[in-house]
């Protein structure tokens, strides 16, 4: 009798610690997603234009859709508009292989960690107060894509005497602060949809 009851003490002793070995991790798993970051930005500088070799350009292509005309105003020549401005381009450093990482093809970076080029608008008078939306995305082959909305002053020259079946001509140059002239060029595509 005193013998088997030992015999079960035993058994569910070692049950219980069986049970708990397989609650308690040797030590705590970092999730992949966390994994992949972490390995792309180890090395990574974001001061650096993202080439293996320098003598490559980055070429950013460049969206702008122009949501709506908030206001038109014929004395300073100007428009008040609301423009979601995207741009893409190539990151040689952000490249990966999805199949080492549980099958990821696209994740969100903080785009103060990573290179991001340093393109304005010159007729963006003053940009509103649209918020800034602090992550970009990036895809297994380096693709990076950055949007922003953005609420701008546009200057144009403004043709109000056909009213109202008048058409507005305004240009927009795109100007990087600190690549003028140096390898970097962008190609503009410009949608309107109003
Ligand atoms: C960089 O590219 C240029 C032009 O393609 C090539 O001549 C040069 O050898 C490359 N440099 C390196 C370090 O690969
Ligand atoms: C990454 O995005 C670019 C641009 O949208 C696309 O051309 C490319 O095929 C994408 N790559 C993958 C692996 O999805
Ligand atoms: C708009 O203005 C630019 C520069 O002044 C000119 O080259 C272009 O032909 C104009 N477009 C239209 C549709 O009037």
């Amino acid at each position: 009798m005193a013998g088997f009851q030992i015999m079960s003490l035993i058994w569910s002793v070692l049950l219980f610690s069986v049970y708990l070995a397989e609650c308690v991790p040797e030590k705590p798993k970092r999730s992949t997603l966390n994994q992949l970051t972490r390995t792309l930005l180890r090395k990574y500088d974001c001061g650096v234009r993202p080439v293996h070799n320098w003598t490559s350009s980055t070429t950013v292509y460049i969206d702008l859709i122009l949501q709506s005309v908030l206001d038109v105003d014929g004395k300073t020549q100007t428009i008040t508009t609301s423009i979601w401005y995207r741009q893409i381009w190539k990151d040689e450093f952000l490249v990966w292989d999805p199949e080492d990482f549980d099958g990821i093809t696209e994740l969100s970076l903080s785009s103060d960690a990573i290179w991001v080029p340093d393109i304005i608008v010159a007729e963006f008078v003053k940009e509103g107060k649209s918020p800034p939306i602090p992550y970009v995305y990036v895809n297994s082959s380096g693709s990076v894509k950055n949007y922003r909305p953005i609420q701008a002053v546009l200057a144009c020259s403004l043709e109000m005497y056909a009213f109202p079946f008048d058409t507005q001509n305004c240009s927009l140059t795109f100007r990087s602060w600190l690549h003028s002239g140096l390898p970097l060029t962008s190609k503009g595509d410009l949608w309107l949809f109003m």
